[in-house]
């Protein structure tokens, strides 16, 4: 029987480029989006891909199209939770009703996919969680605090399901890493700052300024999203799944200082799984 891989995110960027590598590689794609209509008409000649409705914030979306694969497939092996967005102003400015936004979509959204996803994932012995985190999970960034919060708890979330699933139910678990990469990604935050007053004239000033000038500096050539898509390819098919992978050697440098010492994190896991579970 051919794969499944099931991906939240998949209108644009690194899930829509994820969604048709695979697609084109034959696996069966269930591509999430908040468009279905517009993106399957879109793709209507891709073979291998279907469109479904997914809303990550809403847990029943995910049970329903996890409902749907087990129906028609009996298994699911990769389960791909890319959907997430940027966020850019500082937490002494941030209103608090944005800081959750962005933790019911990145960190509750993730939360939500695997829940629904862990049955099917259980009984297909020997699935592959990945999760979209960023270097953001690994390096706080200045006016990024509140992106990068919930890229750690991503990171916190995977590395502690890490300990113990591969042992107890055969599901791989893996963080993808990227640095800056060319999606819809800049877009949503610059226009929620352009839709919230622009850079705002008080104490961060400064910083926001200097952050600007050297995020235009720094992200000159990003990585495009097919080149992130082949490293999904090349990692589903690692006979030892990292629990961490960066996309590029930009964003291997950029994070070498927390990771150096272990670069897959499969270290890390091991010493845990050996000293709170003794396996
Ligand atoms: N691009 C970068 O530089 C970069 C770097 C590091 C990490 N990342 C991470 O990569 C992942 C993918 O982002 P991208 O760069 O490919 O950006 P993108 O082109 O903006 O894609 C983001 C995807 O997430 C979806 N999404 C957002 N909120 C959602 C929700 N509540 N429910 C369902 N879908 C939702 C979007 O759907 P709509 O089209 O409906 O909005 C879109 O399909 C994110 O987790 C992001 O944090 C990106």
């Amino acid at each position: 029987m051919g794969k499944i891989i099931c991906i939240t995110g998949a209108s644009s960027g690194i899930g829509l480029a994820t969604a048709l590598r695979f697609a084109r590689e034959g696996w069966t794609v269930y591509a999430g989006t908040r468009h279905p209509e517009r993106d399957q008409s879109l793709y209507k000649d891709e073979k291998n891909l279907q469109f479904v409705e997914l809303e990550v914030t809403e847990p029943e979306s995910m049970e329903q199209l996890m409902r749907q694969i087990s129906r028609e497939h009996g298994k699911l092996d990769v389960l791909f939770c890319n959907a997430g967005f940027g966020y850019i102003r500082a937490l002494g400015q941030a209103p608090f009703s944005d800081i959750h936004r962005v933790f019911d979509t990145n960190v509750y959204g993730v939360m939500h996919t695997i829940r629904a996803a862990l049955p099917l994932l259980t009984k297909s012995r020997g699935g592959h969680i990945i999760a979209t985190s960023s270097v953001g999970g690994l390096v706080g960034q200045p006016m990024n605090e509140i992106y990068c919060a919930s890229k750690f708890a991503v990171e916190g979330l995977l590395e502690s399901l890490a300990t113990y699933y591969k042992p107890r139910f055969n599901i791989d678990v893996t963080l993808l890493e990227p640095g800056a990469v060319a999606t819809e990604f800049n877009k949503t935050v610059l226009d929620h700052i352009a839709d919230t007053g622009g850079i705002l004239e008080d104490e961060y000033k400064p910083v926001a300024d200097a952050y600007t000038a050297a995020f235009l500096q720094r992200n000159a050539e990003p990585q495009t999203a097919a080149s992130v898509a082949g490293v999904m390819w090349e990692l589903v098919h690692m006979e030892t799944k990292p629990l961490r992978i960066r996309t590029s050697e930009r964003a291997e440098a950029f994070a070498a200082g927390k990771v150096s010492n272990d670069p897959t994190g499969l270290d890390g896991v091991l010493r845990t799984r050996k000293v709170m579970l003794n396996m």
